[in-house]
């Protein structure tokens, strides 16, 4: 058995506008990494070393989105007494809307799985990620959790059952990321929404969804382009994102094939066509913020297609 594992899990886009809390996406970069170790000197799973998160991580796996998950299936599967040390590297922000409480749930249970032999798949680990989720934001949900571990782009039809399906990612699909650096907790993003959607938006957001769906399985980007389009969550989201409807038209004038916020926010991220593209539109995104005084991260290139993965 091999002592040591270390892997890399992805950020990810969440909702992608017209799919909230069903659909996200991989991203190349940023991504946690996270080490799993047996230590045969302790018992049970500990958290040994935690780095790029100022100070903020719990170090208790009980209270630790990362210990969390990997405690719940080492329990799951009969080993919660095995002696393992868990290093949690911190490389993207927290409060993002990029996934990154998933990304560590992510790293954790796959890291975990690989030092015990791999013999899980990606979908055993699933329901134990989405736990630590859970635990970091109160919400069962796997739209950031999915993507993460499995790469690409991701529908989650039910989040209850975990009734996942990878979806086909048209070969020039990119995507521009921003970060505007303002903190929003996906737990107080989800507490303003209100809980009932008017009969007419759920028509005009299921008709997107569905056409998105299509878009992308018939590489036709002027559908995605119709179609990325969040009517519910949105409008209601926006209030908390300064300067969220500049950048949103910076997007839609570049040609854009959509615009919206990156889960919770306050990223914001916009469908392009190719690496240029999304290179160039990310830059003059991520300026409206500089121009404002706003410190603000440029993560912008391609989807990510594996998902999380051994690095070491
Ligand atoms: N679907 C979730 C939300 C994703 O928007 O609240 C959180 O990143």
């Amino acid at each position: 058995m091999i002592d040591s594992v270390k892997v890399f899990a992805p950020a990810s886009v969440a909702n992608l506008a017209c799919g909230f809390d069903v659909l996200g996406l991989a991203l190349e970069s940023p991504g946690d990494e996270i080490i799993a170790r047996l230590n045969p000197t302790r018992i049970g799973l500990t958290i040994s070393a935690i780095t790029g998160d100022e100070g903020r991580l719990p170090w208790d796996i009980e209270f630790n989105t990362a210990g969390y998950a990997a405690h719940r299936f080492l329990e799951a599967i009969g080993q919660a007494n095995l002696g393992i040390d868990l290093e949690i590297h911190k490389k993207m922000p927290f409060g993002s809307g990029l996934g990154s409480s998933a990304a560590s749930a992510v790293g954790a249970v796959y890291a975990v799985g690989q030092l015990l032999g791999g013999e899980w798949s990606k979908k055993d680990l699933l329901p134990f990620a989405v736990l630590g989720e859970q635990q970091a934001d109160g919400a069962y949900h796997a739209d950031n959790v999915a993507p993460s571990l499995f790469g690409g782009i991701v529908l989650i039809r039910d989040n209850q059952t975990l009734d996942v399906l990878q979806l086909p990612v048209p070969g020039d699909l990119t995507v521009a990321v921003i970060h505007p650096q303002i903190e929003i907790l996906t737990k107080e993003a989800r507490s303003i929404l209100s809980s009932s959607v008017p009969l007419r938006d759920m028509i005009l957001q299921t008709g997107n969804m569905g056409s998105f769906l299509a878009g992308l399985y018939t590489n036709d980007y002027d559908r995605i382009h119709r179609s990325v389009m969040d009517v519910v969550i949105e409008p209601q989201r926006a209030k908390q994102i300064p300067h969220f409807y500049t950048v949103k038209s910076i997007a839609e004038k570049s040609g854009a094939l959509g615009c919206s916020i990156s889960g919770s926010g306050p990223s914001i991220f916009a469908f392009c066509r190719g690496p240029e593209h999304a290179e160039q539109l990310a830059q003059r995104m991520a300026d409206v913020y500089s121009a404002h005084g706003i410190a603000v991260d440029v993560f912008s290139g391609s989807i990510n297609h594996v998902g999380v993965q051994t690095i070491g």
